[in-house]
């Protein structure tokens, strides 16, 4: 089954072309960061003019790159949610008039669910059930995987994502947007040596806000004599600590031998360490995507899609005309 999957919920259009679920015949990613990095951060009303403009591009090239037509397309999976909702909409209105133009079924999909799929592109043996640390800008979730479609919040953020910490802190640090990977670039030359703190709840939830306002009160505190290097070193080590004890708080509950991180966020690299000694340590198999399907791509969407597509939640077009963009679709619903 070959699935033409759409992904377009934040800044990045992107179109793909996927077999089975599992190989990935192309996956084109048109990213607007250079656009947004001179706002600090993603205008929605930009992303979606720029969406409109590029995506029947982003289509015709995934289609070339792949070697296939339209008609080789057997259904096209597309994320209808959460994100900004006039991103999403360009790519959920996009997928259903190829839809209806060609006679293809349409399987609309969740993108946290697509960033678990990342997963199963890059382990090609890989299957449910397993516990998915899922880290992304708008997501900070605890999953159990019980089968490919069946999932539960184990615990989440209960104020900022993860990625959204690090984009603000990087901020405040004077680093460009996206912050992320500009905060753990300088974190590698400081030292753990700012006590920033942890909250802790009596269920598997995060909060990342109290760490993110502490760095704020120490960097107006400190002006000039900020350590930047050091701030930005103990964040990460601070975000990271907080992560990976809860995560393997709640393996220990359920009892999985799988632990799969998943989200922009999982492309960090004090992250993958930290979980990789801890899984050793505890005889747990750790899996990360491959750092290309870590952030948003639509070859994660396509291989999600495929497991909707096989659990029955394929649709003619002709039965879902109503479907919509969804900006707070929770997972499951
Ligand atoms: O999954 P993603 O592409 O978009 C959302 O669904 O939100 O994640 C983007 C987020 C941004 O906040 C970005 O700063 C963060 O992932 N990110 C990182 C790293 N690479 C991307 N955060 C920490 N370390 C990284 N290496
Ligand atoms: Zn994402």
């Amino acid at each position: 089954m070959i699935c033409l999957g759409i992904e377009s919920s934040c800044d990045e259009t992107s179109v793909s072309v996927v077999k089975d679920g599992r190989e990935v015949l192309s996956n084109v990613i048109s990213t607007q960061i250079e656009i947004h990095k001179k706002f600090g951060g993603v205008v929605p009303e930009i992303a979606s003019r720029k969406h409109l403009v590029n995506i029947a591009y982003v289509v015709d090239e995934a289609l070339e790159k792949a070697g296939v037509t339209l008609s080789d397309i057997d259904f096209i999976g597309v994320t209808y949610g959460p994100g900004l909702v006039g991103a999403l909409l360009v790519g959920v209105a996009y997928a259903k008039s190829l839809a209806y133009a060609l006679n293809k079924k349409i399987v609309p999909t969740h993108h946290i669910e697509g960033h678990i799929a990342a997963n199963y592109l890059t382990y090609p043996d890989l299957k449910p059930p397993f516990l998915a640390l899922v880290v992304s800008g708008g997501h900070s979730h605890l999953v159990y995987v019980k089968d490919y479609t069946e999932f539960e919040i184990m615990g989440k953020t209960r104020d900022d994502a993860v990625g959204e910490a690090f984009d603000k802190v990087a901020r405040v640090l004077g680093l460009p947007y996206p912050g992320g990977p500009e905060v753990s670039k300088l974190a590698q030359k400081g030292t753990f040596s700012y006590k920033l703190p942890k909250t802790k709840f009596d269920n598997f939830d995060f909060s990342f806000s109290g760490i993110k306002t502490a760095v704020i009160n120490i960097a107006h505190k400190e002006g000039e004599k900020l350590r930047k290097a050091d701030m930005a070193c103990s964040f990460e080590n601070t975000v990271c600590e907080e992560l990976v004890h809860t995560t393997f708080e709640v393996v220990t509950k359920l009892q999985v031998d799988k632990i799969v991180l998943a989200g922009g966020v999982s492309a960090n690299r004090l992250l993958r360490e930290m979980i990789t000694t801890e899984a050793q340590k505890r005889n747990v198999k750790a899996y990360m995507p491959d750092l290309k399907y870590c952030t948003d791509n639509a070859a994660m969407i396509a291989s999600a899609s495929y497991y909707n597509f096989l659990a029955g939640k394929a649709y003619d077009i002709q039965d879902k005309l109503d479907l919509n963009a969804k900006a707070n679709l929770k997972l499951g619903d």
